[in-house]
């Protein structure tokens, strides 16, 4: 997009070094301030936001007992409130704008519930919900809502991915089929 003339911002919680013509800006999505401040950075630098893509998420791999609900609720934080973080920062720019599109990063596990991935499913459906409505409601502003659902491709979430917080022995043989077939 960088190379066809866009103005392009690429978010991360940590240092990065940016691809050629994009910016990076410092971005956590779990925290009010720091979504207000990325915001206010990029507006110092353009008047405008034409696309959000709302690609952040917290994957993890754990049975839905053996999750605790800390972690439940780490997950809904990144995958569900942090879009709405995001969303609710742009949209006064975008309905000004008459215009905008926001494209949020759900998952095929947003369609159907993946076992050993319970609240990654939960908080992807929770997305999918809210996307459907926010479409609806967004449309007289011409601002389009759009939903990605992949299915499994290699990135670097099995480093990133959120581990149980308990083991029970009568879960071990579905988490070994699981486990086999994401890895
Ligand atoms: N890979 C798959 O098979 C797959 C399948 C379906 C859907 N998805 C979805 O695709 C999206 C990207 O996942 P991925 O596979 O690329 O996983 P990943 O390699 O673990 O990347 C996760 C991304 O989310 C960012 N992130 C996580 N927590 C954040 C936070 N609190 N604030 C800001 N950024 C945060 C990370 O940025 P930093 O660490 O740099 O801050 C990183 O760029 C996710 O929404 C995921 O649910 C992935």
């Amino acid at each position: 997009m960088a190379q066809e003339g866009y103005c392009v911002f690429g978010t991360s919680r940590k240092e990065h070094q940016a691809s050629q013509g994009v910016e990076m800006l410092r971005l956590d999505v779990t925290s009010d301030s720091s979504v207000q401040s990325c915001i206010k950075q990029l507006l110092t630098q353009t008047n405008r936001i034409d696309l959000l893509i709302n690609n952040a998420g917290q994957i993890h791999a754990s049975m839905i007992e053996e999750t605790s609900l800390e972690q439940a609720k780490e997950i809904f934080e990144t995958n569900f409130w942090g879009i709405v973080r995001l969303t609710n920062a742009v949209l006064p720019v975008m309905r000004q704008q008459r215009s905008g599109h926001i494209i949020n990063i759900s998952s095929v596990a947003g369609l159907i519930g993946a076992p050993g991935q319970g609240f990654y499913s939960a908080s992807k459906f929770a997305l999918e919900g809210y996307s459907e409505a926010l479409s609806v409601e967004l449309d007289p502003f011409n601002i389009n809502v759009s939903l990605i659902e992949p299915g499994y491709f290699k990135t670097n979430f099995n480093q990133s991915m959120l581990q149980a917080a308990f083991a029970y022995a009568d879960y071990d043989t579905a988490r070994d089929v699981i486990g086999s077939s994401v890895n």
